[in-house]
């Protein structure tokens, strides 16, 4: 019914408003001094003792664990590998006592990644779970879990508890460069503290809804769409293609902007849109002029450009077609808010195309099959 909905057409659209609070709740408990995790079956010496992290993934999880490598590297400084769970196990990837499996999964059931976890196992690695559901089997077979405490999630295509992965994904890198003493105790509070304004940062970035839903329309008829970014906005780029593909079964693919001259700009003709995830203005001033550039350059050759970018971003306005502007925030955090535009897009392209945003066809919410 409507009501279940929240008063919305379609369950996805509640659990996209929804964020905010699947982010308070995941990060609910775990500061106490210092970054705490769940269920914890490994000592600080078998954190300390890490020296190598595969994060292992599919779908949009896969996406929460590439964001999880720009996190872990830069604050462990331990080398991190994101893969997909399908790929890694068959593979035969080098895995040790001292190497750190973290396996993400709503569902905590998906095949693939809970076959990883136990190729891992064998190997002697350990394993960290990073699940939306209580006692389910990935979390079981894991030496610790995180738990996401988005809630159920109705929607086959995830938007919560991606946000909730990411912030979870986020945490173990804290606890990581806590044992490893790569950061010291007063920048991890200081980072939780960030972690924990996002909430907020989230429920404002939802004004930005009935914009999108106009583009949504704009957008609907179009052939393709390209989804650009860079650094953390690169993984952004891939979860906006992904869930245009999935609910308005539209051709959709996500690059590196770095990669442009290397085959996508072949692509743009006419009226082709290409929504572009901009890196912060502070954080990552030569990125964002040289994006700048490439939106300049896609523009010449006809693309219809639409700008994700933070408020008061005044550089990229001019190349802007359409512009959608989110709340200022730390560079590793921007994921949290630049996805939600991006979400609405997809679901609300789906509705306008007539199609079932909640159940996209050929889709399950869990895939417990290989
Ligand atoms: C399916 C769902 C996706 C999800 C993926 C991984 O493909 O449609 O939304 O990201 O499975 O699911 P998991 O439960 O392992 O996170």
């Amino acid at each position: 019914s409507a009501a279940e909905k929240g008063g919305h057409d379609y369950f996805m659209l509640k659990e996209i408003e929804e964020q905010p609070e699947a982010l308070a709740n995941t990060l609910r408990g775990h500061f106490s001094g210092g970054v705490v995790l769940d269920e914890q079956r490994l000592s600080e010496q078998d954190l300390r003792d890490v020296n190598k992290v595969f994060v292992v993934a599919c779908g949009t999880a896969y996406h929460a664990g590439l964001l999880a490598k720009y996190a872990i590297e830069h604050w462990c400084r331990v080398p991190v590998e994101v893969e997909l769970a399908s790929e890694f196990r068959y593979r035969d990837p080098v895995l040790g006592r001292d190497t750190l499996v973290v396996a993400i999964s709503q569902s905590g059931e998906t095949a693939d990644t809970l076959e990883a976890v136990r190729h891992a196992r064998t190997q002697h690695a350990r394993v960290l779970a990073i699940s939306n559901t209580n006692g389910s089997q990935i979390p079981r077979e894991s030496d610790a879990v995180l738990y996401t405490h988005a809630g159920p999630e109705i929607g086959v295509a995830a938007t919560k508890t991606f946000l909730a992965q990411i912030a979870a994904s986020y945490l173990v890198g804290l606890a990581l460069a806590q044992a490893r003493g790569t950061k010291y105790p007063d920048e991890i509070e200081h980072d939780f503290g960030e972690l924990e304004a996002m909430p907020e940062a989230v429920r404002s970035t939802l004004s930005v809804v009935e914009q999108t839903r106009g583009l949504a329309e704009r957008l609907c008829s179009a052939k393709a769409v390209l989804f650009l970014g860079r650094h953390v906005g690169y993984p952004v780029a891939l979860e906006g293609a992904l869930k245009l593909k999935e609910l308005a079964y539209m051709h959709a693919e996500g690059f590196a902007a770095g990669e442009l001259k290397h085959g996508p700009i072949a692509l743009i003709e006419n009226d082709l849109p290409v929504v572009v995830t901009m890196p912060s203005l502070k954080g990552h001033p030569q990125l964002h002029a040289k994006l700048v550039s490439n939106i300049r350059e896609i523009q010449a050759r006809g693309a219809h450009t639409v700008v994700i970018t933070e408020e008061g971003d005044d550089a990229v306005r001019p190349f802007a077609d359409e512009l959608i502007e989110v709340p200022v925030v730390p560079t590793l955090l921007q994921p949290l808010v630049t996805t939600v535009p991006l979400q609405v897009l997809a679901a609300e392209v789906a509705r306008n195309r007539g199609f079932d945003v909640d159940k996209p066809r050929n889709l399950a919410k869990s895939v417990t099959v290989e």
